[in-house]
């Protein structure tokens, strides 16, 4: 038993999405989650920029002494886990191997669509984890960098969330695709709008919930499962705008915060 609490980091806000299953799935777990608000987005940063604030990110959750950190960013996964891997000597759990897993999973005509920002989409990195589970699946990727703010701001169902996702995602129409990965933190909310954009035969596939089992499961395997049966008490912390954060974070949670508190590292 670990009663050590779980670090979880993200760009901004939209990690929250992954802390909302993280809740549900693990109860008893105490989190101290990490919003790089004052240095979001990273979606349009460079690799060695992205690596460097993954790495004071995490450096930063060490001061809690958590016993495994979530990277909750698709972005930040699709290019600091190596590194982070090296250096930590905890598990690092990132969110695009259960997010390309469940896929090679939904998948039955073997086409698959990813979504994500700019850096994530270049990165090729889901089809990299999907093409080493399974050799035959194509994937078609599309970065939507304009679904980000439109997620910050709410509009969930306007006519110009809807219009944007037309744009976007016109080249999945004609591509036989019968799953899309939401490979961006923020997309979940935008999940409606986008279901009905690429019709409902299209499984929509949001990694958040088999991040939390991937996590259950590495805790289980291990023996690090809290053993307190108190109710945890989570810490959120942002490095900017930290009234903001609240705003806008339990939009993502689906909850009430608390309170947030600013990081120093940065
Ligand atoms: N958290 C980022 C991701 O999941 C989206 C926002 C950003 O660009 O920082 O890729």
């Amino acid at each position: 038993m670990d009663n050590r609490p779980i670090g979880i980091f993200d760009s901004g806000v939209g990690g929250l999405t992954v802390v909302k299953e993280v809740f549900k799935a693990l109860p008893n777990e105490k989190i101290v989650y990490l919003g790089d608000t004052a240095r979001v987005p990273y979606g349009t940063k460079s690799s060695e920029t992205i690596k460097r604030f993954s790495i004071e990110n995490a450096d930063f959750l060490k001061r809690f002494k958590v016993k495994l950190i979530i990277v909750a960013c698709n972005t930040a996964s699709s290019i600091s886990l190596p590194v982070l891997r090296k250096k930590l000597r905890i598990p690092v759990v990132g969110v695009i191997k259960p997010g390309a897993r469940k896929a090679v999973e939904t998948t039955k005509n073997s086409r698959v669509g990813v979504i994500g920002t700019f850096t994530t989409i270049k990165s090729r990195a889901y089809e990299k984890e999907i093409s080493q589970i399974s050799r035959h699946i194509k994937v078609k990727s599309i970065a939507c960098p304009l679904f980000v703010p439109l997620a910050e701001e709410a509009w969930l169902s306007d006519v110009i969330t809807r219009d944007i996702a037309k744009r976007y995602l016109k080249p999945f129409l004609n591509s036989r695709i019968d799953t899309l990965v939401l490979g961006c933190t923020h997309y979940p909310l935008l999940k409606n709008v986008i279901s009905k954009v690429v019709g409902k035969k299209v499984t929509i596939i949001d990694s958040a919930s088999s991040v939390a089992e991937e996590v259950a499961g590495i805790l289980k395997e291990n023996n690090m499962l809290s053993s307190s049966t108190n109710k945890p008490r989570h810490m959120f912390f942002a490095t900017d705008a930290v009234e903001q954060f609240v705003k806008t974070g339990e939009k993502f949670l689906g909850r009430k915060i608390d309170k947030v508190r600013r990081a120093d590292h940065v």
